[in-house]
């Protein structure tokens, strides 16, 4: 894989950071218009999350600008919040605007975890982790979970409807800002049962793995 691919990656999405949310609403993916059947498996997922039980600290991997740090405001005491783009760090700070969150910027591929917390949460990331950094990754994010706690991931699986269009040469995509940029990105519509596998492999149980048309949501407690 071309390395050069990550960096575009990160800075495409930083520079998103202000049309993100209104892109993502136009499919329907939260409340809003959009298409229903996306935005109720947008809700449901979510819906998942507040049948949690509450917990003192979270961990929100690419937290981007907030549509899921919100709700995990409503399950957590405190959250760390993690991006690599600054300007989706700002967009979560400003519109959140809650002393229970800490930003963290950091390039996940580089991060090591620095603690271990109740729950750890990434959703709409593992798509742009290449095949071959995975396993690595998933270490990681499993590291940063306490004995007991639990790790939540949704994203859209393989064999699903593609809400996000068809990929090029297995992992890659080409997206165009609204001001007719465009940058090459990675998407992986990875196999939810592979991750349920690695996550036993790495001492997790309770598996909890709803898979929708569009999205998927794979929940795990650390042993
Ligand atoms: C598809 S968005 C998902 C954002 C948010 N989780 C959501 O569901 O709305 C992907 C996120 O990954 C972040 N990102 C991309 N490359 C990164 C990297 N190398 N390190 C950390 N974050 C990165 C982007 O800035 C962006 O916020």
């Amino acid at each position: 894989m071309d390395e050069s691919i990550l960096a575009q990656q990160l800075a495409y999405y930083n520079a998103r950071a202000q049309e993100y949310d209104e892109s993502v609403q136009q499919t329907g993916r939260y409340t809003g218009p959009g298409i229903p059947e996306v935005d109720a498996e947008w809700q449901y997922i979510a819906r998942r999350l507040y049948t949690l039980p509450r917990v003192g600290h979270s961990l929100e991997l690419a937290c981007g600008t907030g549509l899921w740090t919100q709700e995990l405001l409503d399950i957590s005491e405190h959250i760390t919040a993690v991006d690599g783009a600054p300007e989706m760090l700002a967009t979560n700070k400003a519109k959140l605007n809650s002393p229970r969150v800490r930003y963290q910027q950091a390039d996940l591929f580089k991060w090591q975890p620095s603690g271990v917390y109740d729950l750890v949460f990434f959703a709409f990331w593992i798509s742009h982790v290449p095949p071959e950094l995975l396993p690595a990754f998933i270490e990681k994010a499993a590291a940063a979970v306490k004995p007991g706690g639990r790790i939540v991931i949704a994203d859209e699986p393989g064999g699903g409807k593609q809400l996000s269009g068809p990929v090029e040469n297995k992992i890659e995509q080409t997206r165009t800002l609204h001001n007719g940029e465009t940058y090459r990105i990675v998407k992986v519509y990875h196999d939810p049962q592979v991750l349920q596998r690695q996550l036993e492999a790495l001492g997790f149980t309770d598996i909890d793995l709803w898979v929708g048309d569009f999205f998927f949501s794979l929940t795990a407690v650390k042993k």
